[in-house]
């Protein structure tokens, strides 16, 4: 494979891109084409960015999305790698994952990159992600047990008597750890 002759471009400025890479996820995560399209077409050079990868002949190869995480300053959640089933193996996936990191760190002055899978925590940790506690993709840190501790207890002190009681607390999962709430997700991060 001669990646000299490999380059990942934002599918919002080749929009000749867009039937073709909205296949090849679909073709690994079956949804609507609608609903497919209008995530792609929200690309943007503010995040959310659909990045491709393409050859020289301007086959597609593959695709990763970057989405904005209010949660954590200087970092950004990708979400959808993928990389076009027959061409699967050859480094492709590395090589993606590489150059979207650049682009984060160069064009995005990011400093951390998150991500959450089900299945390819060995391909990431081969990239040099490690483990770590689930962040919120929706604006606010997940809250931990100690966190959700404190907050059940400031809820328990109404202001005036008159006051409606609050509402309980959510209740706390059991056998977690002081800092990751249950997930069927592992999250992983790595510093650019
Ligand atoms: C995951 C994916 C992007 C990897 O792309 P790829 O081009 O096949 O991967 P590479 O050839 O760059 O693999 C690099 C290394 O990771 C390993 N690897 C790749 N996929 C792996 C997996 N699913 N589980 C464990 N190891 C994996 C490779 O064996 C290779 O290891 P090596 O360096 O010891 O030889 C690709 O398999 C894919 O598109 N999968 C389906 C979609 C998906 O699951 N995406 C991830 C969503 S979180």
């Amino acid at each position: 494979m001669d990646y000299d002759n490999l380059k990942i471009i934002a599918l919002h400025k080749h929009p000749e891109f867009l039937e073709a890479c909205c296949e090849m996820i679909n073709d690994e995560w079956p949804r609507s084409r609608t609903a497919r399209m209008m995530s792609l077409t929200a690309s943007c050079d503010e995040l959310p960015t659909s990045l491709i990868l393409i050859d020289d002949q301007f086959h597609l190869l593959g695709h990763a999305k970057l989405t904005s995480l209010p949660s954590v300053p200087d970092s950004c959640f990708i979400e959808t790698v993928v990389i076009k089933k027959d061409m699967r193996g050859k480094r492709l996936g590395s090589f993606l994952m590489r150059q979207v990191e650049q682009y984060c760190k160069s064009v995005l002055n990011l400093k951390m990159l998150h991500l959450s899978t089900k299945g390819q925590e060995d391909f990431y940790a081969k990239l040099g992600y490690t483990v770590c506690a689930p962040v919120s993709i929706y604006g606010t840190v997940v809250r931990t047990k100690v966190e959700s501790s404190k907050r059940a207890e400031k809820q328990k002190s109404p202001k005036s008597d008159n006051a409606a009681p609050p509402p309980p607390p959510m209740p706390i999962p059991q056998n977690v750890s002081e800092t990751a709430i249950k997930s069927s997700k592992t999250y992983m991060f790595k510093h650019l």
